[in-house]
C-alpha cells in the first residue's frame, strides 16, 4: 500500500512539473531559443531536489537542452524498464539512468495540436526509498511502543483487578460452604471497592444473623430437653419407689451405647428415649402403679397398656416421634414373648433392647416395700439367666460390663444432680 500511495504522489509530481515545463518550451521551440531552453531545463533541475535530470528533446529524441550542457547535441533515449503510457502522450517509465533509480516523465511538446518536440524529467526513486525506509522505522517504533504500551497496561489491570475479585468470588464460596469469612481489604474507592464494601457488610450480616441462629436452636433444644426430663421426673415422682427410675436407666442405655459406639445424635436420641420410657404410665391409675400386692389380671392387663400408651402420647408431637421405638417397644422380649408386639430379636428397635436391659436391672436392684431389691450380682445372674430368652444375649454380655465397671449405689449419686422437680 505504502509503495503504491509513494509511487502513485511521485507520478502526480512528475506529470505535473512536465505540464508546467511543456508551455514555455513550446514557445521556446517555435522560436528555437536555446539559451531560454538551458534556462528552463537549469531552473526546472533547481527547483526540486529529487530531479535528476531535465531535457528538451526534438522528435527525433536529440537533445535540445539539458541540465549538463555537455550532453546537449547526444541522445536521450528512453529508459529500460516498467513503462505506462498515459492518454494525454506522457510516458512514465521507471528504470535505471545513470546507475540511478528513476522515474522518467517524457511528455510530448505540441504547438496548435502539432508534436514539435518532448520534455524529459527524470526524478529519483532513492529518496522516496529513504522515505519508504523512514516510514518503515516509524511504524515500528510506532507498533513497538503500542505493544509495550498494551503489556503495561495489561499488567496493571491485572494487578489492580483480579485480586479483589478472586477474594469476593473466595468469600462468595465460603459462605455458600457456611464457612467463617473474614474482612475482605477495600484497597480503591472505585465500583469494585464499593462492591467490596457492601460484601464485607453483607457477609457480617449473614454471619452475625446464623450465629443467634445457632443459639437460639441451642436454647431451644436444650429447654426442650429440659422438658423430656421434668416429665421424666414427674412421672417417676408419682412411685415414691421409682423415684430417679428413668435417669438411671438413662445412665445405664448411655454405658451401653459407649460399648456399641453409637455416634452422639443416637446417644441423645437414646437418652431422652430412656427418660420418656414409662411416659404412658401417666395413664395408669396411682392405685396400680403403688399397688403393694401382687396385680390381678385387670390390673396387670392396665399396666402393660403403657408402653402402647407412651407411643400414642408421642405420635402427637412430630418432635417427640422419634422416641417411639424406644417407647413402644422397652417390654419387647428377644423370643416374641413380649408385649405389645411380639416382636422378636432384631425385630426389636436396638434403643427398646438397650432400654430393656437398663430398666429391668434398675428395677431389680431397688427395693420395694413388699421386697428388698437384688444385689448387682444377684442381678447379673439374672440377667444371664434371661439372655437369649428375655434379653439380646450379645447386648446382655456388654450390659453385664458396664454394670460391673459402673460404680454400685449410683442411685444416690444421680438423684439430687439429674432431677429437676426433686421434692
Ligand atoms: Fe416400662
Amino acid at each position: 500500500i505504502m509503495d503504491h500511495v509513494l509511487i502513485d504522489s511521485l507520478s502526480k509530481r512528475g506529470s505535473a512539473i512536465s505540464q508546467a515545463a511543456a508551455i514555455p518550451a513550446g514557445y521556446s521551440l517555435l522560436t528555437n531559443d536555446r539559451l531560454a531552453l538551458d534556462n528552463l531545463a537549469a531552473q526546472i533541475k533547481r527547483s526540486q531536489e529529487e530531479i535528476e535530470y531535465v531535457a528538451i528533446l526534438d522528435l527525433e529524441q536529440n537533445i535540445l537542452a539539458h541540465n549538463h550542457l555537455d550532453r546537449v547535441g547526444g541522445t536521450l533515449p528512453f529508459l529500460v524498464g516498467e513503462m505506462h503510457d498515459h492518454p494525454d502522450g506522457l510516458t512514465i517509465t521507471k528504470g535505471l539512468h545513470d546507475w540511478t533509480e528513476c522515474m522518467e516523465f517524457r511528455r510530448p511538446i505540441y504547438f496548435t495540436e502539432q508534436h514539435i518536440g518532448n520534455v524529459v524529467i527524470g526524478i529519483s526513486t532513492r529518496q522516496l526509498m529513504a522515505l519508504k525506509a523512514s516510514a518503515h522505522e516509524q511504524i515500528l517504533l510506532i507498533a513497538t511502543f503500542v505493544t509495550a504500551l498494551a503489556l503495561l497496561g495489561a499488567m496493571l489491570l491485572s494487578s489492580i483487578f483480579p485480586r479483589p475479585i478472586e477474594r469476593l468470588t473466595e468469600g462468595v464460596s465460603k459462605l455458600r460452604r457456611d464457612e467463617h469469612v473474614g474482612n475482605i481489604p477495600v484497597r480503591s474507592r472505585n465500583e469494585l471497592g464499593k462492591l467490596t464494601h457492601n460484601f464485607n457488610k453483607m457477609a457480617r450480616t449473614i454471619q452475625q444473623q446464623k450465629a443467634s441462629l445457632h443459639n437460639y436452636a441451642d436454647e431451644l433444644e436444650a429447654s426442650y430437653n429440659d422438658m423430656v426430663r421434668i416429665l421424666a421426673a414427674a412421672l417417676d415422682a408419682r412411685d415414691n419407689y421409682t423415684y430417679g427410675h428413668s435417669a438411671r436407666v438413662a445412665r445405664l442405655a448411655l454405658g451401653l451405647a459407649d460399648k456399641l459406639a453409637l455416634d452422639t445424635e443416637a446417644k441423645k436420641e437414646l437418652e431422652l428415649g430412656c427418660l420418656l420410657h414409662d411416659i404412658g404410665k401417666i395413664h395408669v391409675p396411682d392405685a396400680v402403679l403403688n399397688k403393694q400386692a401382687k396385680l390381678d389380671q385387670d390390673e396387670y392387663a392396665t399396666l402393660t397398656q403403657h408402653p402402647l400408651l407412651g407411643s400414642k402420647i408421642l405420635e402427637l408431637t412430630p418432635s417427640l416421634r422419634k422416641y417411639i421405638p424406644a417407647v413402644k417397644h422397652h417390654h419387647e422380649r428377644f423370643d416374641g414373648n413380649g408385649y405389645p408386639d411380639q416382636l422378636s430379636g432384631d425385630e426389636i428397635p436396638l434403643h427398646a433392647q438397650i432400654v430393656a436391659l437398663a430398666d429391668t436391672y434398675d428395677a431389680m436392684t431397688t427395693s420395694r416395700p413388699y421386697r428388698e431389691g437384688l444385689s448387682r450380682e444377684e442381678t447379673i445372674d439374672e440377667i444371664r439367666r434371661c439372655s437369649g430368652s428375655q434379653f439380646n444375649p450379645e447386648l446382655s454380655e456388654l450390659f453385664i460390663d458396664v454394670v460391673l465397671s459402673t460404680a454400685e449405689n449410683t442411685t444416690e449419686e444421680i438423684m439430687p444432680a439429674e432431677y429437676l422437680c426433686a421434692s
